[in-house]
């Protein structure tokens, strides 16, 4: 399948670019940013700060504006990925929805909307159908489906094992890397060996997107988790890799061996189904050092999470330390995951 990617300049668009290289389902044929890009080739316009090299031929496409005319005139692609700022994905995104496509979006434009997927593969698949309802209600040939805000994904993924066990609080605390903010992000002079206690509207974004994540689909809508959820967001000097210091009340009080069985033992759908980005989501280390943004980020190419020093809280019940690679598993990579759900479903 031929896919745009809109954004594609910033920070997870050129992770999407360098993802979806080789991808035995999907191939990037069209490549949008804004009008400062636009009309210039991809080596000119993109600023490169992926670890890896620009994929070889990637740098001579040239960059379209993201908008359905645009993208056109450079292609007939079957899918959109859309990497804008929140500022502008919001309608940007319907017009190609209504036009036809299939968004897959990265941004919190749609994410709480009641007809819009909000979706980790492994935790949720069952929702996706819900762009069934939306096509309907909105009399699009096409739809909308996101995937949650970074900080949100990897927390998420670490909770839904334990939901077993009556999961009825969760506190966490996040030390998020400063590529969360994109490119060029935060300024050097605010980031550099300090610590800033303010994420604008992150952790609103954590207490309702897991609620959501969480919810029950009864085959028209989400009916969101009965949760307490208390969330606060901070900046830290990291490149990549979101570290969040979890603490849960679990009423069925299992031991500790049981949590990390119960972490250890998921897989969910995707690697089921043998999507090609499918891993085992989660990794629990048991050095009392682990886990560390600069060591353990990359792990299963980004996509999994790293947990470790679960231990006895005495005011709620367990605590834990929780890292995810934002760019990786809480956006490209993440967004390539849905994408190949939904393929293996049959909705694209
Ligand atoms: N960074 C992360 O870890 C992360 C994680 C999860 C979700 N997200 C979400 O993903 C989206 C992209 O984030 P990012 O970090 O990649 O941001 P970024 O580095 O700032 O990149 C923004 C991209 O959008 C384009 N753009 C900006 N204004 C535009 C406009 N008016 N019209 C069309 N294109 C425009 C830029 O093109 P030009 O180069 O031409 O300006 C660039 O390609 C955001 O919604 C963000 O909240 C980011």
């Amino acid at each position: 399948m031929k896919v745009a990617i809109l954004g594609a300049t910033g920070m997870v668009g050129q992770y999407l670019v360098s993802l979806l290289q080789g991808h035995p389902w999907f191939e990037t044929e069209v490549l949008a940013a804004s009008d400062r890009s636009a009309g210039k080739k991809y080596r000119e316009a993109a600023h490169w700060i992926h670890p890896s090299q620009m994929p070889s031929g990637i740098g001579e496409m040239e960059v379209a504006n993201s908008d359905v005319k645009s993208v056109e005139e450079l292609g007939s692609p079957d899918i959109i990925f859309s990497c804008l700022p929140s500022d502008i994905a919001g309608g940007v995104e319907e017009e190609f929805a209504s036009a036809g496509y299939p968004v897959f979006s990265k941004a919190a434009n749609h994410r709480l909307e009641e007809d819009v997927p909000l979706i980790i593969p492994e935790v949720n698949p069952s929702h996706a159908t819900l762009v069934d309802f939306q096509k309907e209600k909105r009399g699009w040939q096409g739809f909308i489906t996101t995937d949650p805000n970074c900080s949100t994904t990897q927390l998420v993924l670490s909770l839904f094992p334990l939901v077993q066990f009556d999961l009825s609080k969760v506190m966490v605390t996040t030390m998020q890397a400063l590529s969360g903010a994109g490119y060029p992000g935060v300024p050097s002079l605010d980031a550099n060996a300090n610590v800033i206690p303010f994420i604008s509207k992150e952790e609103e974004k954590l207490e309702s997107e897991t609620l959501k994540l969480l919810g029950e689909f009864d085959g028209e809508k989400i009916i969101p988790a009965e949760l307490k959820l208390s969330a606060t967001c901070t900046r830290v000097p990291v490149q990549h890799g979101h570290l969040e210091s979890v603490t849960v009340s679990l009423e069925a009080k299992p031991s500790l061996e049981e949590v990390k069985e119960a972490w250890a033992s998921f897989e969910g759908e995707p690697l089921k189904l043998g999507l090609p980005s499918a891993v085992k989501p989660i990794r629990y280390r048991e050095e009392n050092d682990r886990p560390q943004p600069r060591l353990d980020c990359d792990e299963g190419n980004g996509m999994t999470i790293v947990l470790g020093r679960l231990r006895m809280d005495p005011i709620l019940d367990y605590k834990y330390l929780c890292l995810g690679h934002n760019v990786v598993r809480g956006a490209a990579g993440e967004g390539i995951l849905q994408a190949e759900l939904f393929k293996a479903k049959g909705l694209i």
